[in-house]
């Protein structure tokens, strides 16, 4: 029973260093303001990372050094308290080794002596949160309809491309959509890997989209883009059989109009 109790703790102590979902239940512990508190590190392209801790309560005059080892180097002090914002730590391309663990902590220095954190280990590649996919924009697809709905190409941009490119990062996408008269219903197209995604017969109405995504290593999503708003009419438009709006990604879709 004590073997088992021990061998409980144990685990629960590394997956607390290594995973960063189990970090929160560990906070309430750790996060009492006693001592400096490391809670995130992201990097939004495994070429870069930053980490950020909290800092102790109710002291003026406190300094902080963070400290980190990789393998078997010697510890190594922060590279740049700047970059990163206040209480941070900024790991720039030179820095940033992936594949690697990082284990840091901070100290505070205060008046009456230094106060060091828990140690916190991370492997950039687990870290990664993307910047958020960009302009998002639509065809419409079904040349002429009655009145039952159209179906809609969706496609969009995404940052880290070259990393993408190069076999880095690979991206996960989810896109979500609501009806403007269900706002509270949104629907999703999940696990997608191509940036694009057909939806087949709308029905009439108008509707909200938006996407995120995130590298397949990595459980943290990006922040939902910025929004398109598009109006399923369900009658042929005159003019033109295909609408499109400002059509800037990688992706290109021609329809031959039929005039
Ligand atoms: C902080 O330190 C500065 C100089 O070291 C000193 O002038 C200031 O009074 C200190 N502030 C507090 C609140 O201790
Ligand atoms: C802080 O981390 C460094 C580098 O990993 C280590 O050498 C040092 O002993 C740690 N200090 C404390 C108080 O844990
Ligand atoms: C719209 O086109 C899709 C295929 O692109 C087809 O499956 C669907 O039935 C069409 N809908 C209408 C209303 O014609
Ligand atoms: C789409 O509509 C929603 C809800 O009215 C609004 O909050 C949002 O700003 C609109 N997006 C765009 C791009 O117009
Ligand atoms: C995204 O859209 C902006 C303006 O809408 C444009 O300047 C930019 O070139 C586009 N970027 C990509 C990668 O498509």
């Amino acid at each position: 029973m004590l073997c088992f109790l021990l061998l409980t703790l144990h685990w629960t102590t590394v997956s607390a260093a290594l995973q960063p979902s189990t970090r929160a239940a560990a906070a309430a512990l750790q996060d009492d303001g006693t001592r400096p508190y490391i809670y995130r590190c992201r990097s939004p392209n495994m070429e870069i990372f930053t980490c950020w801790w909290r800092p102790i309560a109710n002291q003026d005059n406190v300094t902080y050094t963070l400290l980190y080892t990789t393998g078997e180097r010697a510890p190594q002090e922060c590279p740049d308290y700047v970059t990163g914002g206040i209480n941070s730590c900024f790991f720039d391309v030179k820095h940033t080794q992936v594949w690697e663990v990082y284990c840091m902590n901070v100290t505070a220095h205060t008046r009456t002596g230094p106060v060091a954190s828990h140690k916190h280990c991370v492997d950039v590649a687990d870290i990664v949160e993307i910047d958020p996919p960009f302009n998002l924009t639509y065809i419409m697809l079904n040349e002429s309809v009655g009145e039952s709905g159209r179906s809609v190409l969706l496609s969009w941009s995404y940052p880290v491309e070259s990393q993408v490119r190069e076999g880095w990062i690979t991206l996960i996408y989810e896109l979500r959509y609501r009806h403007f008269a269900q706002p509270d219903n949104w629907k999703m197209k999940e696990r997608l890997r191509e940036p694009h995604v057909e939806l087949l017969d709308l029905p009439v109405g108008k509707y909200e989209f938006m996407v995120r995504c995130r590298s397949a290593n990595s459980k943290h999503w990006s922040a939902w883009s910025e929004s398109i708003n598009i109006t399923i009419n369900g009658r042929p438009l005159s003019g033109t059989h295909t609408q499109r709006n400002t059509h800037t990604g990688p992706f290109c879709y021609e329809r031959k109009s039929q005039l």
